[in-house]
């Protein structure tokens, strides 16, 4: 049997391991996956004990920068992100780094709901690690142009710096757009207080400005609810993220693409009966 599990801290309600054990009955793989509780002033070691005999991890909050930083490779995108959520032995022993956040935001748009993101104008609310972890695959879409808007500016503009070479980006202010633009996703933290990056209500176009929450919840987000109230033409939260960045992160252990769908139809069952 090969062991995978999910690292983080806290981490006793992670969903991963239900979602990779579905995906494994689905596809017909032997594995067992688990929760992993590591120490906050330990990971590293409690990681290569673990690797000594598993043959994968998914990285979850607070070790995604120690992942990265334990990695002996890293695929481009998790270099990218500067963040690991993937970490996979191969034949050799070493530690193959990557990151599929991002990955599975832009096939959450793009599969799941239809949403071709070439030539579209982008804006993204937040500057944290969430970001960081999907601008590379973002911009590989092409969009127009892509604006990352911060409350702290300043971590936008550097943001937009760092990967300027990779597509048209740009640093702002919450209260220096009103332009209505194609599609807005908040990545930032500000949905787990309840609260909202204030930000004008003129962005959405009623009928076309179609929003996504990364966050998600058994009720709907602040942002989810404000972007319906001003009309978005669709308001989707962050649950087919989470299952989409999983099933990348089973394609690189297994090999094999699980079908989503019937995962975070499941996902959503049991999101709403709490
Ligand atoms: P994560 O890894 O989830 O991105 P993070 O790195 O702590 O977490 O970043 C949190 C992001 O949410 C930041 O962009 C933060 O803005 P600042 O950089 O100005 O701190 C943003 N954020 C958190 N609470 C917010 C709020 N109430 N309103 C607006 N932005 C908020």
């Amino acid at each position: 049997m090969d062991h995978y599990v999910v690292f983080g801290n806290p981490i006793g309600h992670s969903k991963s391991p239900l979602i990779h054990r579905l995906f494994a009955e689905q596809t017909g793989q032997q594995l067992d996956y688990n929760t992993a509780l590591a120490p906050l002033d330990g990971f590293a070691d409690y990681a290569r004990d673990f690797f000594a005999t598993g043959r994968g991890g998914n990285v979850t909050v607070p070790f995604k920068e120690q992942a990265f930083a334990l990695a002996d490779q890293l695929t481009e995108r998790a270099r990218r992100a500067g963040a690991v959520n993937t970490l996979a032995r191969q034949a050799d022993g070493t530690l193959l780094g990557d990151n599929t956040d991002g990955a599975g935001l832009v096939r959450d748009l793009t599969v799941n709901c239809g949403l071709a993101l070439r030539g579209k104008r982008i804006l993204l609310l937040g500057a944290g690690g969430a970001v960081r972890g999907v601008l590379e695959p973002l911009l590989a879409e092409q969009p127009e142009v892509l604006v990352i808007a911060n409350r702290t500016v300043e971590k936008a503009e550097q943001l937009a710096r760092e990967f300027a070479d990779l597509g048209p980006l740009s640093a702002s202010g919450f209260d220096w757009l009103e332009e209505p633009v194609d599609v807005i996703i908040n990545a930032t933290s500000a949905s787990l207080s309840g609260e909202l990056p204030p930000i004008a209500p003129s962005l959405i176009e009623p009928g076309v400005t179609f929003c996504y929450d990364m966050m998600y919840g058994k009720e709907p987000t602040a942002f989810c609810r404000w972007a319906s109230e001003h009309g978005a033409v669709r308001v989707v939260d962050g649950l087919g993220m989470l299952v989409e960045q999983a099933a990348e992160a089973f394609m690189l252990w297994r090999g094999v693409r699980p079908d989503s769908a019937p995962v975070l139809a499941e996902m959503r069952r049991l999101l709403a009966q709490g």
